[in-house]
């Protein structure tokens, strides 16, 4: 079959995998190609076992894969093949060198910028997908510019706000999607052709354009936005547990503003994920990088609020717990850094089971999807750690449960028969504040919500 249009996806992660399984979706006439340098995600996004967990992509991808979405290792032919090239590779913090610990590590960005040069047989479109600094595209077109006039490379900026968990409908019904493109004629016609791609499923007022580097800052700035929300809330939650205040009743007055919104407004043990801390470093290292330390200062108090939330939360365990868990069975539930997905990046489960385990508590941890990640985010600890994916068991015989992720299927347990197979007194540390604490606290549990009066059965 002859396809009307070739795209080429290089990272097959979290973004680039659904991403692309959704174009192909709603562009059954478009070749759809997803390469990648690991070889086993490769393997998985080709098996029955996908290599990432998102509701509704399964569905998506049984319907595409082999008919005009393809994943394989052949980046060489593949470059040669397609005309419209989505970058969609990892930018992490960078841990050496100048910027260590603050800016974006652009060796993966710069190293497919070379191999699409070095391998291109004619003019292409070249697509950020990934997060980047503002200006990045002038590196890759300084990059793809040494071609030397042989073909010309355009390069885009189209970020990906999708969030993990809710990816295929944020993919399917997004809020926006942003192209920003230089405004020369070869700009704006590269431009255009990526609005038709999205244009097949998303309406025309929700596609919107701007120049390069407003694109590449926007994506930044809406994380450091949503990352921002969470730590004031967050950090409201410390005054609320001072005064008996209650931060959920404090969220809905507040949020109900409608300048204010209600959504990003839970409080929590903290943001987590792989993006939120990165990109708001990222932020900061840019602002310094221009000599504006105030505005990185700004926006760096949000990661502290970030730590100091997860410090709180495992200093409350601590005091609560008669200031020693040595012995002691603590078991998590929840280990991805939100519901409905996998991954455990920047959880703050990570912090926690390290702080407990340096108390030399024994630590149970359960998960529906992530329990494999968190056996490699944990694989130096050897001891005082198990695996249990079913909560009852996972829970049995525990001193203490520390509620670390939202799933929902923790609102729904039978917390009696938990308190029942539990040592007693037990402790309910709600870091997500998802269960009923009153009844919780009727059947026997002493409960530690975020941001809200302690329920305890002890006098003081
Ligand atoms: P990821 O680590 O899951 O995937 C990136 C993939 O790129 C990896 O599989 C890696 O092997 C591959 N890769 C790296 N260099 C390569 C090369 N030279 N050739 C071929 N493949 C290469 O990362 P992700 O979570 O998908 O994020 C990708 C980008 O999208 C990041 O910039 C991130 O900030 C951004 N982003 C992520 C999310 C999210 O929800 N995870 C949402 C929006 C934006
Ligand atoms: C976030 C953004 O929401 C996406 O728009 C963006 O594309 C993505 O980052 C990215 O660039 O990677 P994601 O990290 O997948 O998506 O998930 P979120 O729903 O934003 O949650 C982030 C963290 O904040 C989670 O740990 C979540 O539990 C926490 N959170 C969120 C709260 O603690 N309270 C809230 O009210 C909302």
């Amino acid at each position: 079959m002859k396809f009307k249009k070739n795209i080429l996806c290089i990272g097959a992660g979290y973004v680039g995998g659904p991403s692309m399984a959704m174009i192909a979706y709603k562009c059954p006439d478009y070749r759809v190609t997803v390469v990648d340098v690991n070889s086993d995600r490769i393997d998985a996004w080709n098996s029955a076992e996908l290599p990432v967990y998102e509701p509704g992509l399964d569905k998506i991808v049984k319907k595409t894969r082999g008919k005009n979405l393809f994943f394989t290792k052949d980046i060489e032919n593949q470059i040669k093949e397609n005309d419209i090239i989505f970058v969609s590779v990892n930018t992490p913090t960078k841990t050496y060198g100048v910027g260590a610990g603050m800016a974006a590590d652009l060796q993966f960005v710069e190293k497919t910028a070379r191999q699409i040069l070095k391998h291109s047989r004619s003019s292409k479109i070249v697509i950020e997908k990934s997060t980047l600094p503002v200006k990045t595209a002038l590196a890759m077109e300084r990059i793809l510019a040494s071609a030397k006039g042989k073909f010309n490379f355009e390069v885009l900026s189209n970020p990906e706000f999708m969030a993990e968990g809710t990816a295929m409908t944020d993919l399917e019904k997004p809020d926006r999607v942003l192209i920003g493109s230089r405004e020369t004629d070869r700009g704006l016609k590269a431009r255009s052709e990526l609005i038709d791609i999205y244009a097949r499923w998303v309406p025309s007022g929700k596609i919107i354009t701007s120049n390069i580097w407003s694109s590449e800052l926007s994506k930044l700035v809406a994380n450091a936005f949503l990352a921002q929300r969470v730590s004031s809330i967050n950090s409201i939650s410390a005054l609320c547990e001072k005064t008996d205040a209650d931060i959920s009743e404090v969220a809905r007055a507040v949020g109900m503003d409608s300048r204010v919104g209600s959504k990003f407004l839970k409080a929590s043990i903290g943001f987590g994920g792989s993006c939120f801390k990165k990109d708001i470093l990222n932020l900061v290292y840019l602002c310094s990088y221009y000599g504006l330390q105030e505005v990185g200062a700004y926006w760096e108090s949000v990661i502290k609020i970030n730590e100091y939330q997860q410090e709180r939360f495992m200093a409350n365990i601590l005091k609560n717990m008669f200031s020693t868990l040595a012995g002691k069975k603590i078991c998590i539930l929840g280990f991805a850094f939100k519901a409905d997905t996998g991954d455990t990046r920047e959880s703050p489960a990570i912090y926690i089971t390290r702080k407990l385990i340096a108390e030399h508590a024994e630590v149970i941890i359960s998960d529906p999807k992530a329990l494999k990640n968190a056996a490699i985010d944990l694989a130096g600890i050897k001891e005082n750690v198990k695996y249990i994916e079913d909560p009852y068991r996972a829970i049995a015989g525990c001193h203490a449960i520390a509620i670390l992720t939202d799933w929902d299927l923790y609102r729904k347990l039978d917390f009696q028969k938990i308190y029942n197979s539990m040592i007693k007194p037990a402790f309910l540390f709600d870091g997500r504040n998802i269960v009923d604490h009153r009844k919780c606290f009727a059947i026997g549990f002493n409960v530690y919500p975020i941001g809200k009066p302690a329920l305890s059965h002890f006098k003081t």
